[in-house]
């Protein structure tokens, strides 16, 4: 993977819910491409997170770019008020809907990036279904639901599998990632990163990188977000 493909997006799910606006703002002027936000249902996983008027909170505090990652039933009936909250990109489950296609392609309608997830058990032949119709893929590295988790090796196998697919079709961004500097499809990775799983995951194809407990735990996140751009 090139270093200017590599987006690292801290997941504020390991900050401190206290204080999400100066949690915003230390992830800003610690060097990060995106604000991770993770939303979660209680149903889809068993765990509670934030709803649209946190996400709102955060985009009040921050002009970063918002990767909304929801872990819900329903994903569509949530895309309105996210998008109002101030969202630049939903990731949902292909686990949590029987409409996909009618949920990327609202997502799309609605100006916002479309993400589509799959949980570590889900067959690899489902996700490049989908390859050009959203704008990222979210490979969990973990069940998805809590952070501090231990990674899942062999989803670097659905990794390459998934890389290799989007090298032989071609397919390029719709319109360019995040904050522009990438011009490759992301295929984000979530769960268990550290500098270390990092380096696996980027090696094998993925080049966006969701990290929680890793960044926030570490004696300074401008250090640890430096480790993950320069494991390679
Ligand atoms: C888990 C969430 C992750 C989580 C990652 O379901 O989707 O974004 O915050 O946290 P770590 O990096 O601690 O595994
Ligand atoms: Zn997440």
């Amino acid at each position: 993977m090139k270093k200017e493909d590599i987006i690292i997006a801290p997941s504020i799910l390991a900050g401190d819910f206290g204080h999400l606006a100066d949690e915003s703002k230390r992830i800003e002027q610690s060097g990060a491409d995106h604000i991770h936000i993770d939303i979660m249902d209680g149903h889809f996983v068993p765990n509670l997170t934030l709803g649209p008027k946190a996400v709102a909170a955060i985009n009040r505090s921050t002009d970063m770019f918002l990767d909304v990652h929801i872990m819900v039933y329903n994903p569509y009936d949530y895309i309105e008020r996210l998008v109002e909250a101030g969202a630049d990109r939903i990731t949902f489950h292909f686990e949590a809907t029987e409409e996909v296609e009618e949920t990327l392609s609202y997502i799309r309608k609605c100006n916002v990036k479309a993400g589509l997830a799959f949980c570590p058990e889900t067959s690899e032949t489902m996700v490049t279904s989908y390859l050009d119709k959203c704008d990222l893929i979210l490979l969990m590295t973990v069940n998805p639901g809590f952070g501090g988790q231990k990674f899942i090796e062999p989803v670097l196998q659905k990794i390459k599998f998934t890389r290799d697919a989007i090298n032989k079709r071609k397919i390029t961004p719709r319109i360019p990632s995040g904050n522009n500097k990438s011009s490759i499809f992301p295929i984000q990775v979530d769960g268990g990163i550290d500098a270390e799983t990092a380096k696996k995951c980027l090696e094998i194809g993925a080049n966006d990188l969701v990290t929680g407990t890793y960044l926030f735990k570490a004696p300074s996140m401008p250090e640890a977000i430096k480790s993950l751009r320069d494991c390679l």
